[in-house]
């Protein structure tokens, strides 16, 4: 499936809008993981080098179409100022004269970043006229927010219908990843799905019935998959009723499938939905009246799972969001090395893992933001990350519509 990308476009002295995924998680004011941003800076650098105008727009949260002071992108902003070495101008609005003045006066190698695109209610209903708008500023549009390509909102789909559109590094990366996978997948292949909403993930789940061996839910979607089986699953979130039909429509489709798919034994619960929050690791027909699957602070918190298919052994999908490996409480211990590697250990209930795994992230020596991943028996490290192993499933993760975790893809989902 070959797109034109920014290699293709003779950009000096033009202005480029450029769709990115800043959709990360704030901390105390400051980004608390910067993953989405640096995977955008080898486009964003591309452009600049070359002397164009670059004018980012992005989302962050889910604002609802409101000013929300705790989603501007300012820190974001500054963060990228921070990361490229050079100022990025940050506006407080999306479109309108004030921008359009500012855009007026950038000079080749200048770049601004917008103001939450979420801010405008005509985003998410992808409106003509806001798409115009953005057209407006721009000669050519670039689009490297992987993450939110599967959404249909006017900074994704409707102002490539204005402007010649190409795809950024990272959109191209992901998409040849993908690729690959759907055309010439290794046997037998393993995808590993998270993210809230069953009825956000019906065609991926649909498709990769169509292909894969097994498919393991994790995310908060897998407790809608769990109540669709009549499990009592306390306070955790669960989609409504056409959430609940989807995912039991799933389900039968998989029973007919040769396709496994597969939900978690254990879920890691808390007593409320704030940091610091007692947990307790049970099984998922054991979820305590009043108990949530974990996730931890409202708008972009981690959650965890682990899951037991079919004795073969456990996974952790992911830890994620502003979960900590100290907050734990109850039977699991981890240590990240920093390096890529991690080591960790878990009891849950009846079942008990205990190993050395590759580690999906580790981003930091104190062990916060660990990505980990209990090796399933026969099951080797996924995609293109299975360097020097031996050779075994291929696993592929999709997490929170962030974009495909394939080795040396990315994986920076945590919503
Ligand atoms: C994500 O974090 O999954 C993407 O940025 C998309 O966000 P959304 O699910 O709020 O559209």
């Amino acid at each position: 499936m070959a797109k034109k990308t920014v290699r293709d476009l003779e950009v000096s002295g033009r202005r480029v809008l450029m769709r990115v995924d800043f959709n990360v998680p704030l901390e105390d004011g400051r980004v608390a993981d910067d993953s989405r941003i640096r995977a955008a800076l080898p486009t964003i650098e591309h452009l600049l080098e070359r002397g164009a105008k670059v004018i980012l727009v992005s989302h962050l949260g889910r604002p609802g179409g409101k000013r929300v002071d705790a989603l501007r992108l300012d820190p974001v902003g500054a963060h990228l100022a921070h990361l490229l070495g050079r100022p990025v101008r940050k506006l407080d609005e999306l479109t309108g004269p004030m921008v359009e003045e500012a855009v007026n006066l950038m000079r080749p190698g200048d770049a601004i970043l917008l103001e939450n695109c979420r801010f405008d209610p005509r985003e998410t209903a992808c409106d003509a006229r806001l798409a115009g708008e953005l057209a407006r500023l721009a000669d050519v549009y670039v689009n490297d927010a992987f993450g939110t390509a599967h959404r249909a909102h006017a900074t994704t789909v409707g102002v490539a219908r204005l402007l010649p559109a190409v795809a950024g590094f990272l959109m191209e990366r992901e998409l040849a990843t993908l690729g690959a996978l759907l055309s010439d997948p290794a046997r037998p292949f393993v995808v590993v799905l998270g993210g809230a909403k069953v009825t956000d993930k019906i065609g991926v789940i649909e498709r990769f019935l169509d292909l894969a061996d097994a498919i393991l839910i994790g995310g908060a979607m897998c407790f809608t998959f769990l109540k669709a089986q009549g499990v009592e699953v306390g306070a955790s979130r669960v989609e409504g009723q056409e959430g609940l039909d989807t995912a039991l429509g799933l389900l039968e489709k998989a029973g007919r499938s040769a396709c496994e798919l597969v939900l978690p034994g254990d879920v890691m619960v808390a007593d409320a939905f704030a940091a610091g929050a007692a947990t307790l690791v049970v099984e998922v027909g054991g979820i305590p009246e009043g108990w949530m699957g974990a996730r931890y602070r409202s708008a972009d918190g981690g959650r965890v799972c682990s899951a037991d298919p079919s004795g073969r052994g456990g996974f952790l999908e992911r830890a994620h969001g502003r979960f900590r490996v100290r907050d734990l409480r109850q039977g699991h211990r981890g240590r990240g090395s920093g390096h890529g590697r991690v080591s960790g250990s878990y009891r849950g209930g009846r079942r008990r893992f205990r190993g050395r795994a590759p580690a999906l992230r580790a981003d930091r020596a104190d062990g916060s933001r660990l990505y980990r991943w209990w090796r399933l028996p026969g099951v080797h490290r996924g995609g293109g990350a299975s360097r020097g192993g031996r050779p075994g499933r291929q696993v592929t993760g999709w997490g929170g519509g962030a974009g495909p975790y394939t080795g040396g893809s990315l994986f920076t989902g945590y919503g």
